[in-house]
C-alpha cells in the first residue's frame, strides 16, 4: 500500500511557492504596449483565473467585458486622456500617468461591480446609524472581493508573460455614462476598473516595494512601522512620484 505523504511537505511545498512568486515579483506594471494578437485562449485563461476569486458571501459580485474593438478601445483611452487634463485644470498635485498608451494595449478587459449583492452581506434595513456603518463595511467587503478576483487575472496575465495595467481612474460619472451604453452593461452595474496587457512597448521596470519587516509584525503593531501625519504628507511630497515612476534602484 503507498505510503500516506507525511503532512508536514503537504505544506512546505516551496517548489509551487517559488513557481507562484516568480510570478508575483516579475508582475509589472507597464502603460505602452507593443501591437500583437492576443489569443482568445488567453483572454480565457486570464478569466479562468479571475472566476476562481474569493469572495464576501462567495457572492461573486464581478463580470469581466473584453473589449476587441479598436474604436471601442480608442473611445475609451481618450475620455482617460480627457481625466488625465482635468486633473491637471484642477491642479491637484497628483503625477497623473500618461493614459495615451491605454487604447495601444492588445489586453483590454473592463471589469463590473454588482454593488447590489452589498445585500447578501450583514447589512440593516433602516435608516439608522448602525445601518450606514454595515453598509460601508458591506461596500468595502464588494470592492475587497472584486479586487480579489481582478488581482487573480493580473497574475495569470502576468505568468503568461504580459505586462498589466490596473486603472481605477474610472469612477467619473462622465466615464460610465459612455461607456456602459457602449458596452451594453446594464444601469446597475458599476464600473470598477480597467485591465490592460500585452507585450510592453518598453521593458517594464521594478517599483520599489516596501520590506517585509515594515509591514510585518509579530504579535502587536510594531511602532516603528506607524507613520506620523507629517510622515505621511511627506512622503506624498517627496516620495510618491518616484515610486510610481521610477525603477526601485533608483530610489534613494
Ligand atoms: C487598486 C489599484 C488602483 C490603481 N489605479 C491606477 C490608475 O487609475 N491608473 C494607473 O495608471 N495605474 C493605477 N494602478 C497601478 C499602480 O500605479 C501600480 O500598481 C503601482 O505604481 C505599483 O507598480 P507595480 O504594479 O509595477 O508593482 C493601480 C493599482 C491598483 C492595485
Amino acid at each position: 500500500m503507498a505510503q500516506a505523504e507525511p503532512t508536514s511537505n503537504l505544506f512546505d511545498r516551496r517548489d509551487r511557492y517559488e513557481a507562484l512568486m516568480d510570478v508575483m515579483r516579475t508582475r509589472m506594471t507597464n502603460r505602452a504596449f507593443a501591437q500583437h494578437d492576443i489569443p482568445n485562449e488567453h483572454f480565457e485563461l486570464i478569466l479562468e483565473a479571475a472566476r476562481h476569486g474569493p469572495s464576501g458571501a462567495n457572492c461573486q459580485p464581478w463580470h469581466y467585458i473584453v473589449v476587441r474593438d479598436p474604436e471601442q478601445k480608442a473611445v475609451i483611452g481618450d475620455l482617460f486622456v480627457e481625466e488625465q487634463q482635468t486633473r491637471a485644470k484642477l491642479k491637484m498635485g497628483f503625477p497623473t500617468p500618461n493614459y495615451t498608451g491605454m487604447r495601444t494595449a492588445p489586453g483590454f478587459i473592463v471589469v463590473a461591480a454588482d454593488f447590489r449583492f452589498i445585500r447578501a452581506f450583514p447589512v440593516l434595513s433602516d435608516d439608522s446609524a448602525q445601518a450606514k456603518m454595515y453598509e460601508e463595511n458591506a461596500e468595502r467587503i464588494l470592492l475587497q472581493s472584486v479586487a480579489a478576483s481582478t488581482m487573480s487575472a493580473h497574475l495569470a496575465a502576468a505568468a503568461l508573460g504580459y505586462a498589466v495595467w490596473w486603472v481605477t481612474a474610472i469612477g467619473q460619472a462622465r466615464i460610465q455614462t459612455v461607456v456602459k451604453p457602449m458596452l451594453d452593461v446594464p444601469e446597475a452595474l458599476s464600473l470598477v476598473d480597467i485591465m490592460c496587457f500585452g507585450p510592453p512597448r518598453k521593458p517594464s521596470y521594478k517599483r520599489w516595494k516596501k520590506q517585509l519587516h515594515q509591514i510585518m509584525n509579530w504579535d502587536r503593531f510594531h511602532p516603528a512601522n506607524f507613520m506620523t501625519d507629517e510622515q505621511v504628507d511627506l512622503w506624498i511630497k517627496e516620495a510618491r512620484h518616484k515610486v510610481m515612476y521610477k525603477d526601485e534602484s533608483k530610489i534613494d
